[in-house]
């Protein structure tokens, strides 16, 4: 039994589940049916000759909200990576869409990390969503039916993601002019403009004030929800999350645990991923804040 499997079975020991904690449903219902859109099995990615984390096993199912935590350099951006395939695995095997990583990524939307517009950026918003249909981000050429004449679909479509994430009112301004939050959401349309079946979203919260990450939390269970997207997000700060999302992938001292939140994020299950004694608190507000990490001098940060 690997290290993540022993907490993983620890945590669903804790909840009292029958299952293991990586196979664990979406919160809000049983689905009748569960179609695994993410599997990593026993999976070890190494970068530079080192090993970033190892024997890692987790299943992401089709519609659910899966925030990935864990302290800086932990391997989190890596992990999403690996899930498309720009990162080779070491070890085990990582399956996206029932297909290796890689092969299937007509069906992601991707949002790297830390995308920044200059505040001089005259290309206007609506531009850049319509860069998800005509940007060659995955080797795949643009679909025929998107050229020509067939433009005026893409444009409709551009019109109806972005309405979908609420930006109607600044998509045409240039994007540098626009708030961190606006631009988070053009991004977030971007990322769907393809009708993606999974969405994997590096710190889409980063920079945002507390207000933001609520809103663009709860856009994104939004979208989850009725699109039936899964999605996969990075985050440094687990409370603005914690009313939408229905699990955690929490990555530390080079292993991971998956599970609904109020499972993983608690000192027994910490304190067995790190090894070492680990506490989770909570402040007068009733924010998660998780203390003693070896490797981070924080990871879930108090408002700022
Ligand atoms: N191309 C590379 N060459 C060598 N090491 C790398 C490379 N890319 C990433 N790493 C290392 O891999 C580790 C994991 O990086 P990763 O970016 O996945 O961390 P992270 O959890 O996303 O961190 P952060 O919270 O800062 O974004 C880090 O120690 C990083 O320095
Ligand atoms: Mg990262």
């Amino acid at each position: 039994m690997t290290r993540t499997d022993a907490v993983n079975e620890a945590v669903s020991t804790l909840s009292g589940d029958e299952g293991d904690a990586t196979r664990a449903g979406p919160s809000s219902g049983e689905a009748a049916v569960r179609t695994v859109v993410v599997s990593l099995e026993n999976a070890s990615v190494a970068v530079g000759g080192r090993t970033i984390w190892s024997q890692v096993s987790l299943e992401v199912q089709a519609g659910q909200f899966v925030a990935v935590l864990g302290p800086n350099g932990v391997g989190k951006s890596t992990l999403l990576k690996a899930v498309l395939g720009l990162v080779p695995v070491s070890g085990g095997r990582v399956t996206v869409l029932g297909q290796r990583a890689g092969r299937g990524n007509a069906a992601i939307g991707y949002l790297p990390q830390r995308r920044a517009f200059d505040p001089g950026t005259r290309i206007r918003g609506v531009d850049i969503v319509r860069l998800g249909l005509d940007g060659d981000r995955w080797g795949t050429p643009l679909p025929g039916w998107l050229r020509g004449a067939k433009g005026r679909a893409a444009r409709a479509r551009v019109a109806e993601v972005i309405d979908l994430v609420g930006a109607g009112g600044y998509a045409h301004r240039p994007i540098g002019q626009c708030s961190g939050g606006e631009q988070q959401r053009l991004l977030i349309a971007q990322a769907l403009i393809r009708r993606p079946e999974l969405l994997v979203l590096d710190e889409p919260l980063d920079s945002l004030d507390v207000t933001n990450q609520a809103s663009v939390s709860a856009l994104i269970q939004q979208v989850c929800r009725s699109q039936g997207v899964a999605v996969l997000l990075v985050a440094h700060d687990v409370n603005p999350l914690m009313p939408y999302m229905d699990q955690v992938i929490y990555l530390a001292h080079g292993g991971a645990v998956m599970g609904p939140p109020e499972q993983v994020i608690t000192a027994d299950t910490l304190t067995m991923l790190y090894g070492t004694p680990i506490d989770v608190l909570r402040d007068r507000a009733g924010r998660l804040v998780v203390v003693g990490q070896p490797d981070a001098p924080t990871d879930h940060r108090l408002p700022r």
